[in-house]
């Protein structure tokens, strides 16, 4: 949430999380400036659902950032494509090296149409290595660079990290709990919407690796449950800070270019 206090619950303004069905659940979507967890197992569509929105609102208009630390852009483009989204409406940027960024934020201030900004792992590694320096505190403050720096050319609604458990690997974090509260400072200092994708544990009690459940605004939790023979996937709000949210768990689906968030779904017996 921002800083301010709002004179009416309608001042809130929210990001849709363009899955129907469910953002009717969360009085119309994620309230602006939000750490919002995007959690779940492998394979669960995380960084799908997470791109959905960021595609819906460059359509719209809206820069975004993708910090992908997982998967390379072509990974995750040939991916989305495949899923049947058109890339050619919307200013895809891709960053594969740092030092081109500033050019690069030239070109989206002079677009009209929205853009991703997406930066990889490779331009951040390169980056990090150029650097020679402690590689402990550098994969954050590259990271933090790359969004301060975008911030300053182009306005930014929204920024995906993907993922929590990726920078964990890589920071080797001394004490990931302090790291981890000083990340979420930064990030509301930004006052961008962010939503942090996180890989959960396998044992299931908590969304995160360390304290994310407690430090974010928001939790969705999506997942593939064993139903017969079937895997179905299913969705839930598990939190979301001043919104009135429907907790139950609706099932998943992306049929004709869209999620859609559906009660019992295709088994009317879930
Ligand atoms: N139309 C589709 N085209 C491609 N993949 C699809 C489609 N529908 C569903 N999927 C599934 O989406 C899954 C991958 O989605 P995504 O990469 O967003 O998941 P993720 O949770 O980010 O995975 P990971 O844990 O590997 O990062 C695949 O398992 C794939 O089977
Ligand atoms: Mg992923």
């Amino acid at each position: 949430m921002g800083k301010e206090i709002v004179k009416n619950k309608d001042d809130i303004k929210r990001v849709k999380t363009y899955i129907t069905g469910l953002d009717e659940h969360i009085q119309g979507g994620i309230p602006e400036g939000h750490i919002v967890l995007v959690a779940g197992s492998a394979g669960t569509m995380k960084s799908s659902i997470c791109f959905n929105i960021l595609y819906h609102e460059a359509l719209k208009g809206s820069n975004s950032i993708y910090l992908s630390l997982e998967q390379s852009h072509a990974s995750l483009m040939n991916h989305v494509i495949n899923m049947g989204y058109d890339i050619s409406v919307i200013d895809l940027v891709l960053v594969q090296d740092l030092s081109e960024l500033m050019s690069k934020m030239a070109s989206v201030k002079g677009n009209q149409k929205g853009s991703i900004i997406m930066v990889d792992l490779g331009a951040i590694r390169k980056e990090i290595k150029d650097m020679q320096t402690d590689e402990n505190r550098s994969w954050l403050n590259v990271i933090k660079n790359v969004i301060k720096k975008v911030k300053e050319h182009v306005p930014i609604k929204i920024m995906t990290l993907d993922s929590m458990s990726a920078l964990y690997v890589l920071s080797k974090f001394k004490n990931p709990r302090i790291e981890l509260f000083y990340i979420f400072e930064f990030l509301r200092d930004m006052e961008v919407t962010s939503l942090l994708i996180s890989e959960m544990p396998t044992d299931g009690t908590a969304y995160g690796e360390y304290d994310e459940d407690f430090l974010s605004d928001g939790i969705v939790h999506v997942r593939l449950t064993p139903f017969r023979r079937n895997i179905v996937r299913e969705i839930s709000v598990v939190k979301m800070r001043t919104t009135r949210v429907n907790n139950d768990v609706f099932s998943l689906e992306f049929k004709d270019g869209k999620f859609q968030a559906l009660y019992g779904g295709q088994n009317p017996l879930l």
